[in-house]
């Protein structure tokens, strides 16, 4: 699954005294690097932990923190989550997810955005990854993204489910927009592979903690078969 990264190949190719170059297409940053994640702004939730608790990490852990589960590939940063039997509490489902961790309230008039850009590398067979989420603190998850397996991309939100993509190919990358301000939530999404464009807008519950999430929550639960895979190439969230 995990090869060599990039900077191995360029050691083994070049003298250890060679200055890297200043790109950020190779792993010669850290994927909080590549990102622009800044110091404070995310909590990783990884499918590994010790005694069945997920492992998390922020600040400066997160700062040069690069694994087989979260580690610079070339245009993105690759989100991998096996079957390890490891959640974070309450949840049946292993993730590798960024989460931002300021929180905003649904009626504040102030734009409160995300935009990611990603491509799903793999889902479980049968099964969807959750590749951005909404959700509030104290109510739970609002607004989820799921892309299945079988190809189809669509947003669960309290009023029901609505599709925005009903053909996505695996490997294609996508945008998805969220923008919300006044208790209204607009979502665009596109495929940048095969052009397609969606948009919907809902009504979002006046709550006062919610916050953005992005990667790979893989729904699947211990015993399931196969893995998640997203690799994410851009990400901003925007609370002021
Ligand atoms: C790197 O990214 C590509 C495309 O997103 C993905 O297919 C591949 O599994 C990723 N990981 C490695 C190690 O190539
Ligand atoms: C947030 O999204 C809204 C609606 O699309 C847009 O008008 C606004 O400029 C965006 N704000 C930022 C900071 O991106
Ligand atoms: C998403 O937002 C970004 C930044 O505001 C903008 O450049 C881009 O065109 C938007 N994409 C879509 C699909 O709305």
């Amino acid at each position: 699954m995990f090869i060599a990264p990039f900077f191995t190949l360029c050691a083994l190719a070049f003298p250890a005294f060679s200055v890297p170059v200043a790109t950020t297409t190779t792993s010669s940053v850290s994927p909080a690097t590549f990102l622009n994640l800044g110091s404070t702004s995310y909590t990783l939730q990884l499918p590994i932990g010790t005694g069945g608790v997920a492992k998390e990490l922020a600040g400066t852990s997160l700062a040069s923190y690069s694994s087989d589960y979260f580690y610079v590939n070339k245009t993105g940063v690759t989100l991998y989550t096996p079957n390890t039997g490891v959640t974070t509490s309450g949840s049946l489902h292993p993730r590798t997810e960024l989460k931002h961790n300021t929180n905003w309230k649904s009626s504040s008039s102030t734009f409160k955005n995300m935009t990611v850009s990603l491509q799903v590398d793999a889902v479980a067979p049968g099964k969807s990854v959750v590749i951005s989420q909404i959700l509030s603190f104290s109510n739970g998850p609002q607004f989820m993204v799921h892309a299945y397996e079988i190809g189809k991309i669509v947003i669960r939100a309290p009023s029901g489910t609505k599709t925005l993509d009903a053909n996505y190919k695996i490997g294609s990358a996508l945008v998805l927009n969220f923008s919300a301000s006044s208790n209204v939530l607009s979502v665009t999404y596109k495929n940048l592979v095969s052009g397609a464009t969606s948009s919907q807008t809902f009504a979002m519950t006046a709550y006062s903690d919610n916050y953005y999430k992005a990667g790979s929550y893989c729904q699947i639960v211990v015993g399931d078969a196969g893995y998640c895979q997203v690799t994410v190439s851009s990400l901003s969230v925007t609370t002021v």
